[in-house]
């Protein structure tokens, strides 16, 4: 079959590099793509936020299957425009996406179904907002409402902090994403994100991660968009993993469909685990990333038959093959990310590197210059290893990054600290 993967990210690369190793996929086009995808599908310019002409494009390349990696072209409606065109598509309606691309949807969700997650307010003006934080004091949660790139939310530890978040949200800016601001609850305890298949009827978990959100090493600096991953989370335990099937997702998807929006696509779980018990911090309609680079390399071919299961409406009954396996991934990202950073440097060292089922490095932010690899992007490369341990998959993970020559970059070296 053919094949089209929407999206450019470390995310987008691993994608394509499981699908592309199940024997049934023919053809591969990645859109936009990037420097690595480029080495194992073909790329496409393609505007990947306009439906109809994504839409259009399939029907040129003969596409059977289009697998949309990123949640803007969601949210936009983009999966919306290809079923319509009578093209098998991965990825969430417009309607269903606002699990991801509104916050306070999904807390009204969450409230429908009784499913637990952090107390929280909503508010369209800044004076009762003010009043609020004031009256509950700090620490605290600001969130604007709509998408804004994984910056939307302020994790408020002093009242001050706070009031100025709220200042900046109602004072646009975020655009429209801040024209509403949830304000939540602080919840205690280890974070770790599930993902789970949801065909509109049947669900079903494929994996669970841990992500490293601040830049530097020991959890300091800077909030990212995520500095390395690893898969199993240990954290979520198969008691507390089903409590959060049987209580979070299943209702929630049976909601969304009860509404006549059902959900299509995988359900990113963020959680917040305490005592043994976990709450839902926020849903998001796509693979995480780096996560995906993770669950990709522990799922490999069969990646793709679990994908189109769920677009086909087929999933109960799917299997699922664990390996009893641990995969990390290291992300290197361009000095002064998450802030400003140059573009255009140059990366050494990748091509003496092994590409097999344990060992790939996953591009997300690169361009081929006269004939060498660049760097284009804040997060720029996705050094993904398996080992038979954490430990294992760590230290493999990491021989690779030492092999990679690129002062211009940098990466943490505790990936996996928590489970380890
Ligand atoms: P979100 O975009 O909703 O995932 O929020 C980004 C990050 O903020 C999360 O990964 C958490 O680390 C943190 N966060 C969000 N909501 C809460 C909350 N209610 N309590 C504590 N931390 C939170
Ligand atoms: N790594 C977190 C995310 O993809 O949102």
């Amino acid at each position: 079959m053919n094949i089209l993967i929407l999206g450019s990210g470390g995310r987008e690369h691993a994608l394509a590099w499981a699908v592309k190793q199940n024997p049934k996929c023919d053809r591969l086009i990645v859109a936009p793509g990037n420097a690595g995808i480029a080495q194992i599908a073909e790329c496409a310019a393609l505007d990947i936020m306009d439906g109809a002409a994504v839409a259009e494009f399939c029907g040129e390349n003969s596409i059977d299957f289009v697998i949309v990696g990123p949640e803007a072209p969601l949210a936009a409606g983009v999966a919306d425009a290809t079923r319509a065109a009578g093209i098998l598509t991965f990825g969430p309606s417009a309607a269903a996406a606002r699990i991801e691309a509104s916050k306070a949807f999904t807390k009204e969700l969450c409230d429908a179904v009784n499913a637990p997650t952090a107390g929280y307010a909503r508010f369209t003006s800044a004076d009762p907002a003010r009043a609020y934080v004031r009256d509950q004091g700090a620490p605290i949660v600001i969130k604007a409402d709509g998408l804004a790139a994984g910056k939307g939310v302020v994790v408020a530890m002093t009242e001050a902090e706070a009031l100025d978040a709220l200042d900046d949200m109602f004072g646009g800016t975020f655009g429209e994403a801040g024209a509403e601001v949830v304000i939540e609850e602080f919840m205690e305890g280890e974070e770790a994100s599930f993902f789970v298949l949801s065909d509109g009827t049947d669900i079903l978990p494929i994996g669970t991660a841990q992500d490293h959100k601040r830049a530097f090493d020991g959890d300091a600096g800077p909030n990212t968009g995520g500095m390395g991953a690893y898969s199993p989370a240990p954290v979520l335990t198969d008691a507390i993993a089903q409590d959060v099937l049987d209580r979070i997702v299943a209702p929630c998807v049976a909601e969304l469909a009860r509404r006549g929006t059902p959900y299509q696509g995988v359900i990113f779980v963020g959680l917040m685990i305490k005592d043994g018990a976990a709450r839902l911090v926020e849903f998001n309609a796509r693979f995480g990333d780096p996560e995906c680079q993770t669950l990709m390399m522990r799922l490999g071919a069969q990646a793709l038959d679990l994908l189109l299961a769920c677009a086909e409406g087929r999933l109960a009954g799917t299997p699922v093959t664990w390996a009893d396996d641990h995969a990390l991934t290291v992300v290197m990202a361009a000095d002064g990310y998450p802030g400003s950073y140059a573009k255009g440097t140059v990366i050494r060292g990748l091509d003496g590197l092994p590409e097999s089922s344990r060992q790939m490095v996953f591009h997300a932010g690169t361009a081929t210059r006269d004939g060498q690899t660049v760097a284009t992007g804040g997060r720029v490369l996705a050094v993904t290893a398996r080992g038979a341990t954490l430990a294992d998959a760590q230290a493999e993970a990491y021989r690779m990054v030492d092999a990679i020559d690129w002062p211009d970059g940098f990466c943490r070296r505790d990936i996996g600290w928590r489970a380890l």
